[in-house]
């Protein structure tokens, strides 16, 4: 009994330290709060960004309350919560709130879920956050270019007990193709690039800027939420000299574990907690670096030491586990089963005539695809946003339990991504992963299958594509109906 209240005072103490400094240290200041915390307005406007650092040109961006990344949405969990969205913009515009299970009316895709905001007007989403967790927001419509212009936030639904560390921080990436003068590169939707990796940048910011270093104290425990926000990136992060423990992913918690490889694979729009124990020298610096594509490492930041002795000699002796979240589990045994097969995109061997793609390869079984496709799935291109009339790929009875076989047929990575529910990954190439994470983006490899498995309990059309901005557009998009 004893040990077990000296525990609880301790680790109460250490939350008391965090609270205080919750974001200080990685956010910039925050704009436009709201006189409740759970009651937003969000405009999404034009403004100005010093993306590239103190001495590069300001880029014309656009973005939610002025900055970017836009304001940060802090929820709680199981709470009420009631979001105005303004249309600021010169064009048509949604809010999808990324991974947060909620009524199909408040899921932010036009034409299939809402009728887009026009400019000018607004749009209240009231929905209450079911899973605890790091999410993040963009928009649904012109997603290409919108996400592109820097419209995108981070959502975090708090746990209704903290987890005991000291810092909270948020690293909300994004990659960006700047000019020479500090503009956004224009020509979004190159069809070629549309049917490659999609629209890699040349600039990646850490909360919206590029980042020299990020400052640590040692002996600290921190909760670091990754988001990769990026429009086509993919990041494979490590931490020199550290060893990040995975915690939660796309907002669900999972088994604590070190990832494999000492690499934080990171699609876009997937996000990563990792608690991470500063055992470095103070006065050190340690790269974080990014080595998913060959040959293009480059450092997205360091871990910058201050010169203070260390907050303790010892790692922080609390547990890691996060409270899981209200996940129906699948049941396997009686679940029924379904295939999504990803088509399309360059392959080696391919022509390119007059900027049309032409060849054998890509053209298989892809009857269905359309003016400006270059993807498939099952056969069938959907490009776009989403709009209204979309056919759903698969239906679903509500209730019942699914799994879904993705077998991506293509020479290419796709983090496909599934609105309104979280997927169980149970197996990747036929075989078992470890784990079994939920998520609700799935990273699938070239040639590679992988098998997720859900409960189909949120009833409504569901948006499943490529979050691969270029891909989704292009055709990698198709609905799923929950009956
Ligand atoms: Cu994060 Cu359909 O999107
Ligand atoms: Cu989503
Ligand atoms: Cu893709």
């Amino acid at each position: 009994m004893k040990r077990e209240s000296q525990y609880l005072v301790a680790r109460r103490g250490v939350l008391q330290a965090g609270a205080g400094l919750l974001f200080a240290a990685a956010l910039p200041p925050l704009p436009a709060w709201s006189a409740s915390p759970d009651h937003y307005r969000i405009a999404a406007a034009p403004a100005r960004a010093r993306l590239a650092g103190p001495d590069r040109p300001e880029t014309d961006v656009w973005t939610y309350n002025g900055t970017v990344p836009g304001t940060l949405v802090r929820l709680r969990q199981g709470e009420p919560t009631r979001l105005l969205v303004e249309n600021r913009l010169d064009q048509e515009t949604t809010v999808h709130w990324h991974g947060i299970r909620l009524p199909n009316a408040m899921d932010g895709v036009p034409g299939l879920t809402q009728p887009p905001i026009r400019p000018g007007e607004s749009f209240v989403y009231e929905f209450t956050p079911q899973d605890a967790g790091t999410f993040w927001y963009h928009p649904h419509a012109n997603s290409l270019e919108q996400l592109g212009r820097g419209l995108a936030g981070a959502l975090i639904v708090e746990e209704r007990e903290p987890m005991a560390v000291d810092r909270d921080l948020l690293w909300f990436l994004a990659d960006w193709r700047l000019t020479e003068e500090g503009g956004i590169a224009p020509r979004f939707g190159n069809r070629m690039e549309a049917a490659m990796s999609g629209r890699v940048g040349n600039t990646v910011t850490l909360n919206g800027r590029a980042s020299e270093a990020e400052s640590f104290r040692a002996g600290e425990r921190v909760r670091l939420r990754l988001v990769n926000a990026s429009l086509a990136r993919i990041m494979a992060l490590r931490f020199e000299g550290h060893s990040p423990v995975t915690v939660a992913i796309d907002g669900q918690p999972c088994d604590p574990h070190e990832p494999a490889g000492g690499r934080l694979l990171l699609g876009p729009a997937m996000r990563i907690d990792v608690v991470l124990d500063m055992q470095g020298e103070p006065g050190k610096r340690y790269a974080v670096i990014d080595d998913f594509y060959d040959g293009l490492a480059y450092r997205l930041t360091e871990l910058a030491y201050e010169e203070r002795p260390p907050l303790r000699t010892h790692p922080l002796d609390a547990s890691l586990d996060l409270p899981r979240n209200p996940l129906p589990e699948p049941d396997l045994a009686t679940a029924d089963r379904h295939g999504l097969t990803l088509q399309g995109g360059m392959m080696s061997g391919m022509m390119m005539r007059g900027g049309v793609m032409q060849g054998a390869g890509m053209m298989h079984g892809m009857m269905g695809m359309g003016g400006g496709a270059a993807w498939a799935i099952n056969g069938m291109s959907m490009t776009g946003d989403g709009h209204a009339g979309m056919e759903p790929a698969l239906t679903f009875q509500r209730g019942r339990s699914v799994v879904l076989k993705l077998r991506n047929e293509t020479a290419w990575w796709h983090p496909m991504h599934f609105h309104g529910h979280s997927l169980r990954v149970l197996s990747r190439n036929g075989k078992p992963v470890p784990h079994r994470q939920w998520q609700d983006t799935v990273l699938v490899a070239p040639k590679e299958v992988v098998e997720a498995a859900f409960v189909a309990d949120n009833a409504g059309d569901w948006m499943l594509h490529c979050h691969v901005m270029d891909h989704q557009m292009a055709g990698l998009m198709t609905v799923l109906r929950v009956d």
